[in-house]
């Protein structure tokens, strides 16, 4: 059965990533139309001219549907984004754009600052001049630094305790998004705050592309298909059951559908100004307990070693989503295995990431080798327009270690 389509077109930025591409399989099946944005600094390009990302075509593979157009535009570019909204009149914004590496926002700060807090402002700018005023950010744990207290609420103060340039990118922008809120009427922006992100869409088509893994089920995927050697275990000697860090791991969907059903509400009347959701699995799981449901779930085993802890990282970390059960009626459906089992089907159909299909050795299984092409008005106005024009800066490495995980 097709889902209705709705009257809604969202622009998503950021939307060739992890997040942004499950979100997009989630909004596309519940029948918004969607305009993709993307700049690709952390996103593989489709390997002809003027394809979509790799990530891109794979969502429309799954979805049987097409995205409304794609852009290739870099947020803090004013003249691309004013472009973009005098084509298209938007109902709300998904925004993922982010840098999100924990180790390199703390060796260039200023493009940390620069990317996540000036884009953020140059959308707001461009949205509240075309009188688009909903919004849904993506934020993180990490706002909430060392915990004081567990479960973790939204109540929990924020910035306090941020250990990093990247979290305080996100908390910056929540106080930029509630002042702006508290100023001017008619302004309805959520933000979710996400503990860690794992798994992947269940047919293994699009998943988590690292290609230095610093989170914990990423790096075990990728032992597990022979990229890394063995994991190295942080640290024995935590306050936990089994002395490994406990952290809660949310399954991408699920994460997904919390986005959509966030997007039903803020599009409601009524659903205005600044309001705040975890979205986690509202539990903690150990690394060893990892290790081994990882093992059940899929039959591979994952060698270890335990080494030295980090300095800074905590014992235990997880959420209180009762707020967010509550007020969006969203609830986690998928289980640990779940989420073990469906990063193991995309690691093992895509061992080296979408980088596989695109560098053209075919190890893509199941996924169509032709690229999807752009819809012609897009292409038109989007990639061929734009493409070049995006600032960018010479990065150490593709980085994904957005977060709070030990492992
Ligand atoms: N993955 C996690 O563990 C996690 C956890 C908490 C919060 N988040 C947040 O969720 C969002 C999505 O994360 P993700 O894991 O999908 O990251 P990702 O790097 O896979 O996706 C982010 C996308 O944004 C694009 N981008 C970055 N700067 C841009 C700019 N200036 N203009 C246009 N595009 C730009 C990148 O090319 C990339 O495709 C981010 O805001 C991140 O901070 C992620």
């Amino acid at each position: 059965m097709t889902a209705p389509v709705s009257p809604h077109l969202i622009l998503v930025t950021g939307a060739a990533g992890y997040v942004g591409s499950h979100c997009l399989v989630e909004l596309l099946t519940s029948g918004y139309d969607v305009v993709a944005l993307d700049n690709c600094i952390n996103a593989v390009e489709g390997h002809l001219p003027d394809t979509l990302p790799e990530s891109l075509q794979r969502v429309q593979s799954i979805t049987g549907r097409s995205l409304l157009a794609y852009y290739k535009a870099d947020l803090n570019n004013a003249t691309e984004l004013e472009d973009i909204f005098s084509k298209h009149r938007f109902s709300a914004v998904v925004h993922f754009a982010s840098l999100k590496a924990v180790g390199e926002s703390c060796k260039i700060p200023l493009e940390y600052y620069r990317n996540n807090v000036g884009g953020t402002m140059t959308l707001l700018d461009t949205m509240r001049a075309h009188s688009v005023r909903r919004l849904i950010f993506s934020s993180s744990a990490t706002v909430y630094g060392t915990p004081e207290f567990l479960p973790i609420t939204e109540e929990h103060h924020t910035g306090r305790n941020c250990t990093n340039p990247y979290g305080r990118t996100k908390y910056f922008i929540e106080e930029i998004l509630k002042d702006l809120c508290a100023s001017e009427t008619g302004w309805s922006i959520t933000s979710l705050r996400y503990f860690n992100p794992v798994g992947a869409h269940p047919s293994g088509i699009i998943g988590e592309d690292c290609k230095v893994p610093n989170n914990l089920m990423p790096y075990i995927t990728q032992v597990a298909v022979g990229r890394q050697p063995f994991l190295k275990v942080l640290g024995k000697d935590f306050k936990t059951k089994d002395g490994t860090g406990v952290r809660d791991y949310i399954h991408i969907m699920d994460l997904a559908a919390g986005h959509v059903i966030t997007l039903d509400k803020i599009l409601q009347e009524g659903w205005t100004g600044w309001n705040v959701y975890n979205l986690g699995a509202g539990t903690g799981y150990s690394v060893l307990e990892m290790i081994s449901t990882f093992e059940e779930a899929t039959g591979v085993p994952i060698p270890y070693k335990i080494c030295d802890r980090r300095c800074g990282d905590v014992d235990e970390l997880w959420a209180d989503i009762s707020k967010a059960s509550s007020a969006l009626n969203w609830k986690p459906t998928r289980s640990l295995a779940d989420m073990c089992a469906h990063s193991w089907n995309w690691q093992s159909k895509n061992p080296m990431g979408y980088r596989s299909a695109a560098e053209g050795d075919g190890s893509a299984n199941g996924v169509r080798q032709s690229p999807v092409k752009v819809p012609d008005a897009a292409v038109a106005s989007g990639v061929k327009a734009l493409n070049g024009k995006s600032k960018s800066f010479d990065r150490e490495v593709n980085n994904n270690d957005e977060d709070v995980t030990v492992f």
